[in-house]
């Protein structure tokens, strides 16, 4: 089975959500360059001190250094019968560099799920966003809550509001994706890999739309 994936979408689309379910399913690494900055952040590295700033802004972490955690993680072994990207690529710059890397590493992308969302949307997703602590399993203040109130119904970790899921970042993130990731849209709908999924469906829609696609490829 070719399961070389990247999840795309504006943030609050689902990218998250859908990978979660992904990942169970078809039983290949989540690799979200959000989730290993927080954790680096969490652990006190070299690496979480420098991305801090940038994503409390709402800016992207400059690409030499997103590129050189992503290379490192996909040339491990439980990458070589697939991959979730989620988050990564977002500039050409990236996407050029992960062609190289997985053209290399012989692991090409063979599907880019993009999850399609109004923007209405988007903001009420963000701001009633809450994420476990523990794993990063992302609930929702009134679209998805958990069993428990404030507790990850997965790990039992404490549930939280990310420092980025604010107006002010938002609309950073927000511009960042328009004007910087978008395009890269049109680079892999030349590919012919490019596989639009509506987001504005509920979470189990959205999953079987993108399991739709991962079968149909295989
Ligand atoms: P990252 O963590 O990737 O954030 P993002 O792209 O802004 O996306 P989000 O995680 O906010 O949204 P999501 O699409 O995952 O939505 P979710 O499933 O949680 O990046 C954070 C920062 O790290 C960046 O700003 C940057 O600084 C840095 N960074 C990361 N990657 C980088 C890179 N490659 N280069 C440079 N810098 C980088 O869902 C959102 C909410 O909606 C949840 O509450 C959920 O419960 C709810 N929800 C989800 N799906 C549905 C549904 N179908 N129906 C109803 N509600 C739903
Ligand atoms: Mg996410
Ligand atoms: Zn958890």
């Amino acid at each position: 089975m070719k399961l070389n994936i990247i999840l795309m979408g504006p943030p609050g689309a689902g990218k998250g959500t859908l990978a979660k379910r992904l990942i169970a399913k078809y039983n290949i690494p989540h690799i979200s360059t959000g989730d290993m900055f927080r954790d680096a952040i969490k652990a006190g590295t070299k690496l979480g001190s420098l991305a801090k700033d940038y994503m409390a802004r709402g800016d992207l972490v400059p690409d030499e250094v997103t590129i050189g955690i992503v290379n490192e993680r996909l040339s491990k072994d439980d990458c070589s019968h697939g991959y979730l990207l989620d988050g990564f690529p977002r500039t050409i710059k990236q996407a050029e560099a992960l062609k190289e890397l997985t053209t290399n590493l012989k692991r090409e992308v063979n599907l880019v799920i993009n999850i399609i969302a109004e923007e209405d949307e988007l903001i009420k997703r963000i701001s009633g966003r809450r994420v476990c602590k523990s794993c990063g399993a992302p609930y929702h203040v009134v679209n998805m809550r958990p069993k428990k109130e404030g507790i990850c119904d997965q790990c039992g970790g404490v549930l939280y509001q990310r420092p980025d899921d604010n107006e002010e970042a938002l609309k950073v993130r927000l511009n960042h994706y328009y004007k910087d990731t978008k395009p890269l849209l049109d680079y892999y709908k030349k590919s012919g890999i490019l596989a639009d999924v509506n987001g504005m469906l509920g979470a189990d829609s959205v999953l079987s739309l993108a399991s739709k696609f991962i079968d149909e490829d295989n």
